[in-house]
């Protein structure tokens, strides 16, 4: 076999191991067995049928060309008319970053604001590709271990704890993949003062705002720190994964470095999609997706209790997102003693697909393994009790 010689930052970004799940469940369902998913992380829903009717129309008009880096100027001022409409806050157009999902915004945050030997501090377990994201710009991801007692998000003693004179940023997500928790308006107030104290950046990820159920609306960072930095995306809240597009806010003096970053990187982001996510702020459009966002919740109300009854610990309602993460320590047996090897077995056997925890980090994941509940109730229903016969069989 030929010899190839790649950088070490390359080497070094790891892959999903929900990967070697997906192959082997693809595998099985080509032995024609039947596989229900809930490792996947975007909405089982269709885009709605506005965006794709205006993706369409902007195809056959021609809209086939480069936008300007920073993105379509309407998308840019539709963007800021939502931080209006839905959080009450002015967010100007000028701030504004439209990306090839919130992927790229994260390559072009990461990529301006840390570099060789500074530190990004993480939540662990959090987004997998956040560290390596650190990885690919040389600077190191200081992934520290979270628990219930914050919510698996990282708080203000986080910061005092591990920050130090390399620290240049602290990359949080609310709601978080894996675990479903949001950051509470105190704990965004300490944690952006802990951060402004220490003259640096704070990253909030915000691409599951809009999927958070018990009537909790997450508010934006930008409501506490006009200084922070925004993640946000069209995939998730708005059905749009496969268009690849999603946005950043920065402070305004942060958009120059961001405009040469963009142009550089990808030039823009797609021009039909942007055209597409113009329909996305319609009220046809909005009513649709609070549609779909009570079943979300509805789907959460029906697995959370069913996999507490099943003997997986979930200590703190996941209050976003499509997530749970949950604790299998009393689930494992000696045959198969850890999550990797307990998902393994639970799609073997129950012909049921869900992602271990490994994949988000290194705080105790052989003990965890996450849920997505982007399938239908009565999937969901047949999923437990197929799981529940696996577990059965498997301790007795
Ligand atoms: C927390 C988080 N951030 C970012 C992304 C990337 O999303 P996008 O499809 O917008 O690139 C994901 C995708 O799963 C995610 O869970």
């Amino acid at each position: 076999m030929a010899d190839i010689r790649i950088a070490g930052r390359a080497h070094d970004i790891t892959p999903f191991h929900v990967m070697d799940i997906l192959a082997k469940a693809k595998k099985l369902e080509q032995q024609g067995r039947d596989i229900i998913h809930m490792e996947v992380g975007e909405p089982d829903f269709a885009t709605p049928q506005a965006i794709i009717d205006a993706g369409v129309e902007a195809l056959k008009s021609g809209k086939t060309h480069y936008t300007p880096a920073l993105g379509l100027p309407e998308l840019r001022h539709a963007i800021s008319k939502w931080y209006a409409d839905r959080y009450g806050i002015e967010v100007s157009s000028n701030r504004i970053v439209v990306t090839p999902g919130a992927s790229g915004a994260l390559l072009l945050v990461v990529g301006a604001l840390a570099e060789r030997d500074k530190k990004v501090l993480l939540a662990d377990p959090g987004y997998p590709c956040n560290r390596n994201f650190a990885r690919f710009v040389e600077a190191e991801a200081m992934s520290v271990s979270v628990n219930c007692d914050s919510h698996y998000q990282l708080t203000a003693n986080d910061i005092e704890h591990y920050w130090d004179d390399d620290t240049v940023m602290a990359l949080v997500a609310s709601p978080s993949n894996p675990t479903g928790t949001i950051l509470s308006l105190q704990q965004m107030i300490a944690l952006s003062d802990a951060v402004s104290r220490r003259n640096g950046h704070l990253v909030v990820d915000e691409i599951y705002h809009g999927l958070t159920y018990d009537g909790i609306d997450a508010q934006t960072i930008l409501a506490v720190n006009q200084d922070g930095f925004v993640i946000n995306s069209f995939s998730k809240y708005f059905g749009m994964t496969g268009w690849r597009l999603g946005w950043l806010v920065v402070p305004e003096r942060y958009i120059s470095v961001m405009d040469r970053l963009a142009q550089n990187l990808f030039l823009a982001a797609p021009t039909m999609s942007q055209y597409a996510a113009l329909a996305a702020f319609q009220t046809d459009t909005l009513d649709e997706l609070e549609r779909r966002r009570h079943v979300f919740e509805q789907r959460r109300n029906l697995v959370l209790p069913a996999l507490r009854q099943l003997g997986f610990d979930i200590p703190v309602t996941p209050e976003g997102a499509f997530y749970v993460y949950a604790n299998c320590a009393k689930l494992v047996t000696d045959t198969y003693p850890d999550s990797m090897a307990l998902c393994d077995y639970l799609l073997t056997e129950a012909g049921v697909a869900i992602t271990p925890g490994l994949d988000f980090g290194h705080n105790n994941p052989q003990q965890h393994c996450r849920f997505a509940y982007t399938t239908n109730s009565e999937r969901i229903i047949e999923a437990v009790e197929r799981i529940a016969q696996a577990l059965h069989k498997l301790q007795h």
